[in-house]
């Protein structure tokens, strides 16, 4: 079994959906909805940090892929999204992180669902180095997550991301204690962003970029 060091959510795979869904009602969800049209036909896709599966089910519901390779760090998250997405041919569920990609894999659309929030600065630079080396060139990055728009975050946005470092931070082992400066990540590889649609009052963001 991989060793994962970056965090263990394990323990609260069985209630982050409905937890999720209490505190941010319906907004982290459409947000990775609204990124689905993006996806083009016949495309390989990777996803990683999906967690419980909902995403993958509504993947190859609305969209047509070729393969989708399911990377996931946690054991129990990957346990229930196999289970979601039983006599799936098209799906490798993986247990691991981006250090478990594999020499020469590539992909047409890399989908980071929630997920780059959870690293220091450097862990991020090194984790968004390993997906852009995978995408293909012209491939598409789709990125949905917490990310303050505006320079001066108002006082619920500040205390909203504590919380949630806090707590993921004690129950997940979550290593970030703030969110990170995703602008200056995205600028410093080779990706253009196409799209953005704000959810949340801005606190969450899905983005489609462009390897070019
Ligand atoms: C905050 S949860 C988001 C889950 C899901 N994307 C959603 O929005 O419902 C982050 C997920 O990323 C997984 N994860 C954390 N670090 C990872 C890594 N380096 N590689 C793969 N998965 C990772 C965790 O196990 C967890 O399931």
């Amino acid at each position: 079994m991989p060793a994962n060091t970056d965090s263990g959510f394990n323990r609260v795979a069985s209630f982050y959906d409905p937890l999720a869904r209490l505190v941010y009602g319906s907004a982290l969800q459409d947000a990775q909805s609204w990124l689905i049209p993006f996806i083009p036909h016949g495309a390989a896709i990777l996803v990683i940090g999906g967690g419980s599966g909902w995403l993958l089910e509504k993947l190859l519901q609305h969209t047509s892929p070729q393969h989708i390779l399911y990377l996931e760090a946690s054991e129990k998250m990957l346990q229930m999204a196999r289970q979601r997405n039983q006599h799936q041919t098209i799906v490798e569920f993986r247990q691991g992180t981006d250090a478990d990609l594999h020499p020469g894999e590539q992909f047409d659309v890399v989908i980071t669902p929630f997920i780059l929030d959870l690293f220091p600065e450097k862990r991020l630079t090194q984790l968004m180095q390993r997906l852009y080396a995978v995408l293909i060139p012209e491939g598409v990055w789709l990125f949905a997550d917490f990310c303050p728009v505006q320079q001066k975050p108002p006082f619920w946005q500040k205390l909203l991301a504590k919380s949630m470092y806090l707590f993921f931070g004690i129950l997940s082992d979550v290593k970030a204690k703030q969110l990170p400066d995703y602008k200056t990540q995205f600028s410093e590889l080779n990706l253009q962003e196409q799209a953005t649609k704000s959810f949340n009052k801005g606190f969450v963001q899905a983005k489609v970029f462009r390897k070019v």
